[in-house]
């Protein structure tokens, strides 16, 4: 009864969303606890070269705003934590903040959201009686200056508001913020506004105890006996982000809430921790930040809400080296101040809204043999003729030295010049296509459309390969639903 009445009600949403499914985004969050920061000018420079279409700021930096002027892109700004209690306590303050920081920059900043706060209700619970009122009082400003169907408001909250996400259809909000989250969603669904939600599958995973597998927080493919099943919809959940979004889309629901977009504001992964902080490697970040790329850019939503993506900002465009804590605390960026990435990632896909997606590139699988890559490496940059300069040492591709990274290269020139004529992405079934611009730094592969006129230097890091192009194979039969399901029960029963 129960699992046809959830699919029932999830058939109809999704008919009700068909309409407003757009091309997802992926965006990044811009810290400002760095030693090094470049310029304003500078920084917009390097979102630029790697064709980031969103950004969110922590505050409403003036500099910084000023120089997103006529970027075309698209901005958050923030009400800090400290300023939240002054805002919700007086709507005249409310009303200077938003002349000052958004009025004042609108249009040629094109400032689209104010998340007020950053996780009020777990950080600083004793605010959380004035943050419906801060919200409302900012709506009520973008009101006045008839602002309101440009800029939209809301507030982001950790998973920690959900203290038992697993399984995501059971999931409900703390109950002590009842009250308050029932304000919050009838304020979110009165002006057309996101949840948001920082999810971390980083700290789900670290702390979860072993009970799920890293795969699972990685997006990559799992075992057919390791599924993640949840027992109720039998959903299958791929990645722990699906059910992190899934975990508050029912959570909503639970208040008998709905056609609430989810829009995770904050997730990544650390690429350097303590002695205790093992899973914070450079490969990890790596292949997280890859998947997630991949996995959000295909435009699905979670199995519950599958027509409305997941669109997102990674945690962080550098790392913030002031911030207090363990060490994996300050090393969350994927860029270093100088604008080179810390490991090959592209983020120049990240706008589908444009719906340009002719790009097709052509890359060395994961996993393909040695042999068979060195073989067709060869092939390509002999008898193939692809130009494989870049490609020497001291060039602008020949970091990462592996020949995953070299043959890829040398294997999408081939195919760039050769497919108009037959040529084929094979290579003895080494090779792959991806929509996925590989290119990064100033290792750009041909046919990709980055804008070369600013020229960043090839990472040093990451002698690791790149892990992307999970393959979401289910091959699960439904005993195997079955089993995982009880096997999964069975884990919560033991936690
Ligand atoms: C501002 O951003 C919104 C949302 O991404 C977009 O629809 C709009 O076209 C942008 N406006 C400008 C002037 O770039
Ligand atoms: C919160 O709401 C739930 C569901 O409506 C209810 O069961 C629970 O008792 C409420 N908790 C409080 C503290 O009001
Ligand atoms: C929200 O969207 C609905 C339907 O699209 C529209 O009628 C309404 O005016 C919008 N409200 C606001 C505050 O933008
Ligand atoms: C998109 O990702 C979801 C979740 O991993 C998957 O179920 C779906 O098959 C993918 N769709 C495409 C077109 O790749
Ligand atoms: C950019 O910064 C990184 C980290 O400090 C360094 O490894 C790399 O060599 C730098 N590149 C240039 C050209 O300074
Ligand atoms: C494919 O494999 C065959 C046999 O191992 C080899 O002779 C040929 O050069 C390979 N072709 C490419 C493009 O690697």
């Amino acid at each position: 009864m129960e699992l046809i009445k959830c699919l029932a009600s999830s058939l109809m949403l999704t008919v009700a969303m068909l309409t407003t499914a757009l091309g997802a985004f992926v965006g990044v969050n811009i810290g400002t606890d760095v030693s090094d920061l470049p310029s304003a000018s500078k920084l917009v420079d390097i979102l630029k070269a790697n064709q980031i279409t969103h950004v969110r700021l922590y505050d409403a930096n003036a500099q910084f705003l000023q120089a997103l002027s006529n970027s075309g892109i698209d901005v958050t700004v923030g009400v800090t934590n400290e300023e939240v209690l002054k805002i919700g306590e007086s709507p005249s303050v409310a009303a200077a903040w938003v002349n000052k920081n958004v009025v004042a920059y609108l249009p040629s900043t094109n400032i689209t959201v104010i998340a007020v706060g950053s996780e009020v209700l777990s950080t600083i619970p004793n605010v959380a009686p004035v943050l419906i009122p801060a919200l409302n009082s900012i709506h009520k400003a973008l009101v006045a200056a008839n602002l309101h169907s440009r800029v939209k408001v809301s507030t982001p909250q950790s998973m920690d508001v959900i203290p038992k996400p697993f399984p995501p259809s059971t999931a409900t909000f703390d109950s002590s913020w009842n009250s308050t989250m029932y304000q919050l969603l009838q304020f979110l669904k009165n002006t057309n506004s996101s949840y948001m939600l920082n999810a971390y599958p980083y700290y789900g995973y670290t702390k979860g105890d072993g009970l799920f597998p890293i795969e699972y927080a990685l997006f990559k493919p799992l075992p057919s006996v390791k599924q993640i099943v949840d027992p109720n919809t039998l959903f299958h959940y791929n990645s722990m982000l699906d059910a992190m979004v899934d975990a508050t889309y029912y959570s909503i629901e639970a208040l008998h809430f709905s056609g609430i977009p989810v829009v995770v504001t904050e997730t990544g992964w650390p690429w350097i921790g303590g002695a205790n902080e093992p899973d914070a490697t450079v490969e990890n970040a790596e292949t997280y930040n890859n998947n997630l790329l991949q996995r959000v850019l295909n435009d699905s939503g979670p199995p519950s809400q599958p027509n409305i993506p997941i669109n997102t900002y990674i945690y962080e465009l550098f790392n913030e080296d002031k911030r207090n804590g363990p060490v994996s605390e300050k090393n969350w960026g994927i860029f270093f101040p100088n604008g080179s990435t810390v490991y090959p990632l592209s983020l120049s896909t990240s706008d589908s809204i444009t719906g340009n997606s002719a790009s097709v590139f052509c890359v060395a699988k994961d996993g393909a043999p040695t042999d068979k890559l060195e073989d067709g490496l060869n092939w390509a940059c002999g008898q193939g003729q692809a130009n494989c300069a870049a490609l020497q040492p001291g060039k602008q591709c020949y970091l990462p030295n592996n020949l995953k990274s070299h043959a890829s290269f040398a294997f999408n020139d081939y195919y760039q010049k050769a497919h108009g004529t037959g040529g084929t992405c094979d290579f003895n079934g080494t090779a792959t296509t991806t929509t996925r611009d590989p290119s990064y730094g100033s290792c750009l592969y041909t046919g990709s459309s980055s804008i070369s006129g600013l020229s960043f230097p090839p990472t040093a890091l990451g002698p690791s390969s790149p892990d992307h192009g999970a393959s979401w194979n289910l091959q699960a039969s439904t005993l195997q639903y079955i089993l995982s399901a009880i096997g999964v029960f069975m884990a919560m029963l033991v936690l």
